[in-house]
């Protein structure tokens, strides 16, 4: 069965200054074996993408590096506001952090969202780390300024219900639910102990539920929210926030799909279609993934591409394999190898 190429709105590439975690090859490689075929780095890596300079570098690394299509988000700080006109042109969307989560980008005052807001070009969406009351802000902010406002893995019952609400009113907002967020629930983190640590935390089966009752009107996309950490660091002190998802996202909706949870037409418009859509980004010809729904197969640590070595879902039988994937027209990746590097177009 072939689906086209994949795009993961919400990935965590680790490049600069993590290095050990991910590299934009490893996490590409990664993509690929998960049949994504473009990907939205975020720039909360070491330093962070808020300046031009750092941005430029970020892009020149992918377009040398990476193994499918990188486009790299800006992010939003109270320091660099001066930047954004210029980051506008280059980046895909501009990120604001307004909650604490892994790494120092954070904006939180009014007076901070404001002026991102009125610094960011019109016409590229704004996506925010909103939990709780924080996503009645964004959302305001998107009504009061009439643009384009992307909630990023939303994950609770009353901020869907919001979302929806907005929607209803014609409010420009988009959003994206996480595979953690929908196989995954407060039960399982008290099993898992650290590894669960996530941002946002795992919810009730409430809060489970409700996000699989929206997923056919009021979520727009599955984003993996791929935050590689090593498993030495999740099992540590001071445990980072994130888990790999990247290579398991796919299975795990296809397994959905195979039990009757959603439609293939649905997870199409979930995982391909509304990403591309929501960013503008133009298709990829001759781009597709070969996925066996059939076959089943029990997660495991082990053959991972992902640097970071684990999976929250290991252990778990999914329906619904990655075959191959091709990329303009080159096998990029057959039965679990990643063919040889090529680079690219990445911006
Ligand atoms: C992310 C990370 O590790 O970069 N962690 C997480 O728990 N989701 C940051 C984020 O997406 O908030
Ligand atoms: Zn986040
Ligand atoms: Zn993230
Ligand atoms: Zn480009």
């Amino acid at each position: 069965m072939k689906l086209p190429g994949l795009a993961d709105v919400h990935v965590h590439l680790r490049e600069p200054g993590d290095v050990h975690k991910e590299t934009i090859r490893s996490g590409t490689e990664a993509a690929l074996a998960g049949g994504f075929t473009t990907l939205l780095a975020m720039p909360n890596t070491h330093p962070p993408l808020v300046t031009l300079a750092e941005f430029r570098k970020a892009q020149r690394r992918a377009s040398e590096t990476a193994l499918c299509d990188v486009f790299h988000f800006a992010g939003g700080s109270t320091d660099h506001l001066a930047e954004l006109p210029a980051l506008g042109q280059e980046a895909v969307g501009l990120k604001i952090y307004m909650d604490q989560t892994y790494g120092p980008l954070r904006v939180d005052t009014l007076a901070a969202l404001m002026a991102c807001f009125k610094h960011w070009p019109p016409g590229k969406p704004i996506a925010v780390h909103a939990e709780g009351k924080n996503v009645a802000v964004a959302i305001g902010l998107a009504a009061a300024f009439n643009r384009h406002v992307h909630i990023c893995h939303v994950s609770r019952k009353d901020e869907i219900t919001l979302i929806a609400h907005a929607k209803q009113r014609g409010i420009q907002v988009t959003c994206e639910v996480t595979p953690h967020h929908l196989f995954l629930s407060e039960l399982d983190a008290r099993q898992f102990g650290p590894r669960a640590n996530v941002r946002p935390a795992l919810a009730s089966q409430t809060d489970v539920e409700a996000l699989w009752a929206h997923l056919d009107t009021v979520i727009d996309c599955i984003a993996t929210d791929h935050a590689p950490h090593t498993l030495a660091e999740k099992l540590g002190p001071d445990a980072p926030p994130g888990m790999p998802g990247l290579e398991t996202a796919l299975p795990l909706m296809l397994t959905a799909v195979s039990e009757g949870r959603l439609t293939l037409e649905r997870l199409v418009a979930l995982m391909a279609v509304n990403p591309r859509r929501i960013y503008g980004l133009s298709s990829q010809p001759d781009t597709w993934v070969e996925v066996d729904p059939d076959d089943r197969y029990t997660i495991s640590d082990e053959g991972l591409h992902t640097k970071s070595g684990w999976s929250p879902f290991s252990g778990r039988t999914v329906r619904g394999r990655v075959r191959r994937v091709v990329l303009r027209g080159r096998e990029v990746f057959a039965d679990g190898v990643v063919h040889p590097p090529y680079a690219f177009h990445s911006g």
